[in-house]
This record gives C-alpha cells, sequence and structure tokens, in this order.
C-alpha cells in the first residue's frame, strides 16, 4: 500500500510508531522498523549521548537502510546538539512533539532530514507547514500523552483540507479499519502510540501492560493535575488523589516523589530539572511550574521503566480500552494491514451494489 507518506519516509506501509517517552527506545522503534513501519524513538528523556547510543542501537538491530526516526523536543536546551546527532547518524526522520521553528526546518531539510512535527490543531499544521515541514501527524483528543480537545474524527478532515502536505493521523487508532478509516478522510497514513506500548516488543513492564490491557474506555482520563498541562492517561488512585490535593499539595508531593525518585535512580537535580524543563512550553517559567513538569517524566519513568504504578502515571491513549493482547511488532503490523485490504474488499463490494431506488 503507497501512500504520499510511505513514498516520502520510504517505509513500507502507511504506519508510525510514535516517539513515547521511556517506552520507544531502541527494542520498540527496531521492532516497528523490521516490521515494515517508521518507528520513532523518543529522545526527550535521554541525555545527548544516550540518544547517539540508541540511535546507533536501532541501526545495528536493522537492515541497513531501513528508515527510523527520532522525536525531541524543539525548546529543549540541547535541541541543536540533539539535531546534530539526527544529521551526523544519517537519521531519516525528525518528528516534533511541539512545533519546530521555521531554521530548525530549514536546517534539517538542507542536511536530507525528513521533518514531521506532530499538531493538535489546524493552525499549527498550517504554520509548520508554510515553513516547510514535509509532512505533520495530527493527534485528535483520544490520543495518549499531552492532548487536545478535539476528536481525531473532528480534527482530522479539517487538518486534510487546510495544508497540501502527507497528513498521518494520530489518537484511537489500533487496527486496519482504522486505517482505512484515516485514508478515507484523505490521511497517508496512521501512527499508533498505544497500541504500540502494547506489544510484546515494548520494554514496559509486564504488570503495567497488564493494567492497560484491564482498562475499560472508561477508566482513560484527561487530567491537568500532574503539570498542569492536558494529559490522557489512565485513572488510577495516584492521578485521582492528585486532583483532590490541590496546587500546594501536589507542588508539595512533587518535591517529595522527585527527592524519592533522585535517590533511587541516581538522577542529579540538574539533570532532573533539565528533563522538567524539556517538557515546558515557553521559556518564561516558575520554579513551580518547573517543579510540576520536571515531575512528568519522573512520574512516568516510575512506571514504564520500574513497573511501580502506584508512583507513577501511565500515559494512555483511550483506545487502551479496547486492547487486549500484546502481539510482536511485525505480527501487529502484518495484521493491520491484513484486516486494511479486507476492509477495502468489503467497501469494493458495497461499491459494487446496485444504487439505491
Ligand atoms: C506513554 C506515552 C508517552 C508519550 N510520550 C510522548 C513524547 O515523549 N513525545 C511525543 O511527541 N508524544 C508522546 N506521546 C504521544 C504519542 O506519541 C502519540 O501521539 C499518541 O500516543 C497517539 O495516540 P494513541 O495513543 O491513541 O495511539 C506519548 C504517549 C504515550 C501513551
Amino acid at each position: 500500500m503507497e501512500t504520499a507518506f510511505t513514498e516520502l519516509v520510504g517505509v513500507r506501509y502507511p504506519i508510525v510508531q510514535t516517539g513515547m517517552g521511556w517506552v520507544a527506545g531502541p527494542r520498540l522503534v527496531s521492532g516497528a522498523a523490521n516490521a515494515g513501519a517508521l518507528g520513532i524513538l523518543a529522545s526527550a528523556t535521554m541525555t545527548v549521548e544516550e540518544l547517539r547510543a540508541a540511535v546507533r542501537e536501532v541501526r545495528a538491530r536493522v537492515p541497513e537502510g531501513t528508515p527510523f526516526g527520532v522525536n525531541l523536543r524543539a525548546d529543549a536546551g540541547d535541541a541543536a546538539e540533539r539535531v546534530r546527532v539526527i544529521v551526523d547518524e544519517g537519521v531519516r526522520v525528525a518528528s516534533f512533539a511541539l512545533a519546530p521553528s521555521r531554521e530548525l526546518i530549514a536546517r534539517l531539510k538542507d542536511a536530507g532530514v525528513v521533518v514531521v512535527p506532530s499538531v493538535g490543531a489546524r493552525r499549527h499544521a498550517e504554520k509548520v507547514a508554510a515553513w516547510g515541514a514535509d509532512a505533520v501527524i495530527v493527534q485528535g483528543g483520544e490520543g495518549g500523552g499531552h492532548t487536545g480537545e478535539v476528536a481525531t474524527t473532528v480534527l482530522l478532515p479539517q487538518v486534510v483540507d487546510a495544508v497540501d502536505i502527507p497528513v498521518v493521523a494520530a489518537g484511537g487508532f489500533r487496527d486496519g479499519r482504522g486505517l482505512v478509516a484515516a485514508l478515507a478522510y484523505g490521511a497517508a497514513g496512521i501512527a499508533m502510540g498505544t497500541r504500540f506500548l502494547l506489544t510484546s516488543d515494548s520494554t514496559v513492564p509486564d504488570a503495567v501492560k497488564a493494567h492497560y490491557l484491564r482498562a475499560t474506555v472508561k477508566d482513560i482520563t484527561v487530567t491537568t493535575a500532574v503539570d498542569g498541562l492536558p494529559h490522557r492517561m489512565l485513572r488510577t488512585e495516584l492521578v485521582a488523589s492528585l486532583e483532590r490535593a490541590g496546587r500546594a499539595r501536589t507542588l508539595a508531593r512533587a518535591v517529595r516523589h522527585a527527592a524519592g525518585f533522585r535517590r533511587t535512580s541516581g538522577l542529579s537535580w540538574a539533570q532532573m530539572v533539565r528533563d522538567g524543563l524539556a517538557m515546558k512550553h515557553g521559556k518564561d517559567l516558575s520554579w513551580s511550574q518547573v517543579l510540576l513538569a520536571a515531575n512528568t517524566p519522573v512520574l512516568l519513568k516510575a512506571s514504564m521503566v520500574q513497573g511501580r504504578t502506584d508512583l507513577g502515571v501511565m500515559a494512555s491513549g483511550q483506545v487502551a480500552g479496547v486492547i487486549e493482547d500484546l502481539p510482536s511488532c511485525a505480527e501487529l503490523v502484518s495484521r493491520v494491514m491484513a484486516e486494511a485490504r479486507q476492509t477495502l474488499e468489503a467497501l469494493q463490494s458495497l461499491h459494487a451494489l446496485p444504487p439505491p431506488e
């Protein structure tokens, strides 16, 4: 199945495994890439040197020339160094959680890197398209992690109509029906986060994956209690208590968690604050915002790496409520493509019916 996106990036299938902090490491990314999808490494939770090592590890795990990507934060203090790693190491795609500047886009494109920012609103898509982005991933509100308010079914056609670069649909996808539906809306592919988190190639601890599998659609919520931004995640006792706590107690808790986490992880305060800064938008941050933001990767790491669902948050799309298994990336991608083919055939037979009287 060839689309404008598969041609642009050189992947076999119009499927993207998105960059997810602490989740999208070399094992998941190489699993997705070997399955014919575009795997994207999440770099916001890595140091620059860890990023370089992760890129090399992916390369060692895939056949030469297999495309993959790196997700980074355009506003990170060391974004320029990260871009250098992407360019030096010949990474095919740069993906951004927030809109990159015109200059950054130009620099990457001059070096032959395909630039694919993620957006959650039409005007952001228009802006990055005007600045030269090669494609956009558009995430509807049902998607996991930091998310917007507008559902994929409304946002996607709005963005498709507004820009003339390939649009990849994200937020709520898990199967071949979804892929065909996205193509029908005019997208050039789908991007999935939660569905790839729930594969056997993902390094998330099994007990944590079991939480996701148990969740129903009603167990997934959007909260601003973690870092002040709308964040979609599994509803847990920790999330409920953060919501009950109010700002002052949330801050106190953030300090306690950060202190406890620092002791067990061996991270320095400077490193933790840098992680936090990398999670926030502007440069005009109060210390309380920095602290809360610094707490987000800490809380995510507690679950995704350390398996402490009592101490951490589990970012999740609504789609976790209808996911029930842990296929490998290869099984998942071939299943999605087989379902897409069946769906297209079923639609063709519908087309063959005589028109209604
Ligand atoms: C655990 C988790 C961590 C995430 N971390 C990031 C991140 O670091 N950068 C980013 O751009 N998006 C992040 N996201 C959002 C995903 O990349 C993706 O856009 C989203 O999961 C798509 O919706 P879906 O979960 O319904 O497939 C994260 C999502 C999840 C579930």
